[in-house]
């Protein structure tokens, strides 16, 4: 599978489009974050395998297609991965779900862990861990680690924005990892933010400042 995957579907990138205008609302944005995270995990899940279950339908007996395996698991990157999640969710609402906490040191912007609770048995899930924005990459690469060392070796990443950065920073640390995004943007600024991205995913998702 290739490293990186751009979800280039008209849908996605119109309401990506007006995700970014900084004159959308909270409120609209996090429709538009839930109506694209159900694109996106349609795309990301694309590999997952499956086996056949007998059923009866109303006129005969089918062996029909099935998803194989233990429920896959969706780890969100705190607290912005928790606005692709909740889309995500609705399209798999059986899947299981961690939850990685993560700050970034504004001076060094290295990743600092405060919070992990993450599913049992990763080694036999497909591991599905979603931030909004993959930038420096720093985050991403830190909460792959801590999966990889409990475990997790069938992984995918999914992001709305990616950072050229980012990308070359996982692929280097973890390039067994694909990552899936809407977009590649141009750089990141001198502060870490994606450009021409869309400003801070959590505070445009949560209404902060
Ligand atoms: N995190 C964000 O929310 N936005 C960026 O542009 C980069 C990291």
């Amino acid at each position: 599978m290739q490293h990186l995957t751009l979800v280039t579907h008209p849908l996605v990138q119109h309401k990506l489009t007006i995700m970014r205008d900084r004159e959308t609302s909270t409120a609209g944005f996090r429709r538009l974050l839930r109506e694209i995270s159900l694109l996106l995990a349609y795309e990301v899940t694309r590999e997952l395998d499956l086996t056949t279950t007998r059923i009866e339908t109303p006129l005969c007996p089918m062996d029909a297609p099935t998803i194989q395996g233990k429920k896959l698991a969706l780890i969100s990157i705190l607290r912005a991965g928790n606005g692709l999640l909740d889309g995500i969710l609705e399209l798999i609402p059986a899947a299981r779900v961690g939850f990685i906490g993560l700050y970034r040191d504004p001076e060094t912007l290295q990743p600092v862990q405060y919070y992990s609770k993450v599913p049992a048995n990763l080694d036999l899930r497909m591991v599905i861990v979603v931030d909004p924005m993959l930038a420096t990459g720093n985050s991403s690469v830190a909460a792959i680690d801590l999966l990889k060392r409990a475990g997790a070796k069938n992984l995918r990443f999914l992001c709305l924005l990616a950072a050229p950065e980012g990308v070359a920073r996982m692929r280097e640390a973890h390039p067994d990892v694909p990552i899936f995004t809407a977009a590649l943007d141009e750089r990141l600024d001198d502060h870490g933010y994606i450009v021409p991205g869309l400003g801070d995913a959590g505070d445009r998702m949560f209404g902060t400042k």
